[in-house]
């Protein structure tokens, strides 16, 4: 029977390095009825991340880590996390790989997403490499974060077709569609097991 039906919502954070609409669409399920979750911090390595607007939008605290030394980045994060009483975190976006030792001391689940059928296409330029290859498939994948690149042990992965004449920008469209329907369903199946 999974423990969370009728008790308190998740504190999770999320972060963010650019625009956001990941966050945003987090943003709108964590305002659903039944929703099993609350957003009570962003993070951002980048002051000028377009997403942080929704943080003010929607009353939620805001944290810029300044990145120039990794480990008071990640000390500092570690602290905020702790004084938000954060209990899981959603990567949507974040540019900045974490490392074993945060991973380790933050103990609880991170998760990440990542636009291609993990485990191919790590990385960046995910969208250009599937058209160079002429790959018939490509999606996306939420995942545990691990110590290694977009290697964590994979949690949902929607697929989608590609078709001949596309490129990188069209299937980028297609797939964060598919992100916003992908990322709330895999923080459900999440949360349902905690
Ligand atoms: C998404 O494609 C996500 O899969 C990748 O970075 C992009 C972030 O987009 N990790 P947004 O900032 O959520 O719009």
């Amino acid at each position: 029977m999974p423990k969370l039906i009728g008790t308190k919502k998740i504190n999770i954070a999320v972060f963010i390095s650019g625009k956001g609409s990941n966050f945003k669409n987090l943003i709108k399920h964590s305002f659903k009825k039944n929703s099993k979750f609350r957003i009570s911090l962003v993070i951002s390595n980048n002051s000028k991340a377009k997403g942080l607007n929704y943080a003010k939008k929607h009353n939620i605290s805001k944290k810029i880590i300044n990145y120039e030394n990794i480990k008071k980045a990640e000390k500092n994060i570690l602290k905020e996390l702790k004084k938000s009483k954060i209990e899981l975190i959603c990567l949507a976006g974040f540019m900045r790989i974490l490392s074993n030792n945060f991973i380790k001391k933050f103990k609880k689940k991170i998760l990440n997403i990542h636009p291609s059928l993990l485990p191919k296409y790590k990385g960046l330029d995910t969208h250009q490499k599937v058209v160079d290859n002429k790959e018939k498939y490509s999606g996306c994948t939420v995942h545990y974060v691990s110590s290694k690149l977009d290697s964590g042990k994979i949690i949902m992965q929607k697929k989608i077709k590609v078709f001949r004449n596309d490129t990188s920008d069209k299937i980028a469209k297609r797939i964060l569609k598919q992100e916003h329907l992908l990322y709330p369903k895999a923080l459900k199946k999440v949360l349902i097991s905690l």
